[in-house]
């Protein structure tokens, strides 16, 4: 059964509304298992099909403990190469930190990448929680074609 781990990070929630409406886009076939997460410890990464990160941008930049987490899973050698990856977030005015997650799932960790990232400015409507459940069905859909 293909495993998807949507982990992110979200200070005031907008960014984790992000994550829930992805969850509920990538739990629409039954035959796909899906984690919602805060955190992970990364070497639990390598059991899973695809991995969706969600961060919002802090002062241009990903937030501390995602840049950790990452730091963490390049040190440990965890082996994500071809697995399945995507980066979303909610930003105000310049939205890095998805793109800079992103650039490292394709670089560092040699992931196949969805692109571009999800960015939703501020809080998501419901055209963007449209998005977000697209994102995740499109990633469950991939999931699948590659098991
Ligand atoms: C202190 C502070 C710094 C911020 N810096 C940026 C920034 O550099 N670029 C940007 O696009 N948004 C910036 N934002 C806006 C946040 O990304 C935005 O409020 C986002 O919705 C927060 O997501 P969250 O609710 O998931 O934490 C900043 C917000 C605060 C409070």
């Amino acid at each position: 059964m293909p495993k998807i781990l949507i982990v992110y990070y979200s200070k005031t929630g907008n960014t984790e509304k992000m994550a829930k409406a992805i969850a509920e886009g990538a739990g629409t076939f039954q035959e796909v298992k899906v984690e919602l997460k805060r955190s992970e410890s990364p070497w639990r990464l390598a059991s899973f099909d695809a991995i969706l990160i969600g961060v919002p941008t802090y002062h241009h930049d990903m937030t501390d403990n995602i840049k950790k987490f990452l730091e963490e899973t390049a040190f440990h050698n965890v082996n994500l190469k071809g697995k399945i990856g995507a980066a979303f977030g909610s930003y105000g005015w310049s939205g890095e930190a998805p793109g800079m997650v992103l650039e490292i799932m394709e670089h560092k960790f040699e992931m196949k990448v969805v692109k571009p990232p999800l960015l939703i400015k501020y809080v998501p409507d419901e055209k963007g929680l449209e998005e977000c459940r697209k994102l995740g069905k499109n990633v469950a859909e991939q999931t699948l074609q590659s098991s």
